[in-house]
């Protein structure tokens, strides 16, 4: 095999990427078969060099007398690259905007109290980085407001078992709390001898992790927020649709939507309408 990733896919190589995914449903319930095939073919590739095969057919035999092989290109196929405060632009939006308006939306005025409790959902959360930032923007805002924080509640999915457990640990590297803005710092304990830095107890609190696939799994109701960036990359146009779909029934009516940076959807349901083209923020608005 070429050390280099081809250019097409044959009739033999789509038989056998068959094979592959039939049993990454059957035995890992995890389906691939509306992601695109383009991307998942150059993943697999990145196996199929790592492991010395010379052919995909050869990488399937590989992987029947290697099932641990499995797990690692389940891993190669969800890119779990993520950080905090990934387009410090996109959380500075959230915080200005969107949690202010959120917070206007329930609060009552005679009071100042908040009449119900914020439900966000970080869908494809990866290693923990973006809900943990979330936590950190509703903390210091309804410190400043004089809200419980109890107030607020968020939910981070993700399809990969072992990005959940990075996540759940809330221990991340001096290097991965680099792009953390300043006033969000004092949120971490630094433990200057082993280099690493711990999410603090009350930020983690605000945060539950959940396994769940955002194609084959029921999504949460009454959501206030949704952050679901960066994972439609892998989607073909259709399934895009169909979760775009989902995660519009999934919100409260005004609620926001946000997605990656660089992801556009055409044609998206008529009751989420663009709020910010920038950042790539939709409004529910009915
Ligand atoms: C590139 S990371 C993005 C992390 C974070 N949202 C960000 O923008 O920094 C994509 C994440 O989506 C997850 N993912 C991929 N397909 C998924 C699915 N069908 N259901 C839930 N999570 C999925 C991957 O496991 C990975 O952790």
């Amino acid at each position: 095999m070429p050390n280099h990733i081809p250019s097409r896919m044959t009739a033999e190589d789509g038989y056998y990427l068959d094979i592959i995914f039939n049993h990454l449903k059957s035995r890992h319930n995890l389906d691939f078969s509306q992601y695109r095939k383009s991307y998942l073919y150059r993943r697999i590739h990145f196996r199929i060099l790592h492991t010395k095969s010379s052919s995909l057919k050869d990488y399937v035999s590989f992987l029947f007398a290697h099932p641990e092989e499995y797990l690692k290109l389940i891993d190669a196929l969800t890119i779990n690259v993520s950080e905090f405060f990934r387009d410090k632009e996109v959380f500075k939006f959230v915080s200005d905007v969107i949690v202010k308006e959120i917070i206007n939306n329930y609060i009552d005025p005679t009071t100042g109290t908040l009449q119900k409790k914020i439900f966000v959902w970080s869908a494809g959360a990866s290693h923990g980085q973006e809900p943990y930032s979330l936590a950190m923007i509703f903390t210091k805002k309804f410190q400043e407001r004089g809200i419980p924080l109890d107030m607020v509640r968020i939910l981070a999915t993700d399809i990969d078992d072992k990005s959940l457990e990075k996540a759940r640990q809330g221990i991340y590297t001096s290097k991965e709390i680099e792009t953390v803005p300043f006033t969000y710092k004092k949120f971490f304990q630094l433990d200057s001898l082993k280099k690493e830095a711990r999410v603090e107890e009350k930020i983690k609190n605000l945060v539950s992790f959940s396994k769940s696939n955002l194609v084959l799994d029921p999504a949460p109701n009454y959501v206030d927020l949704i952050l679901c960036r960066n994972v439609f990359i892998y989607f073909s146009k259709e399934l895009q649709l169909k979760i775009m779909n989902k995660l519009a029934q999934a919100l409260n009516k005004k609620g926001f939507l946000i997605l990656g940076k660089i992801e556009s959807i055409f044609n998206p349901p008529p009751e989420l309408v663009v709020f910010n083209n920038l950042h790539k923020v939709f409004r529910k608005v009915r």
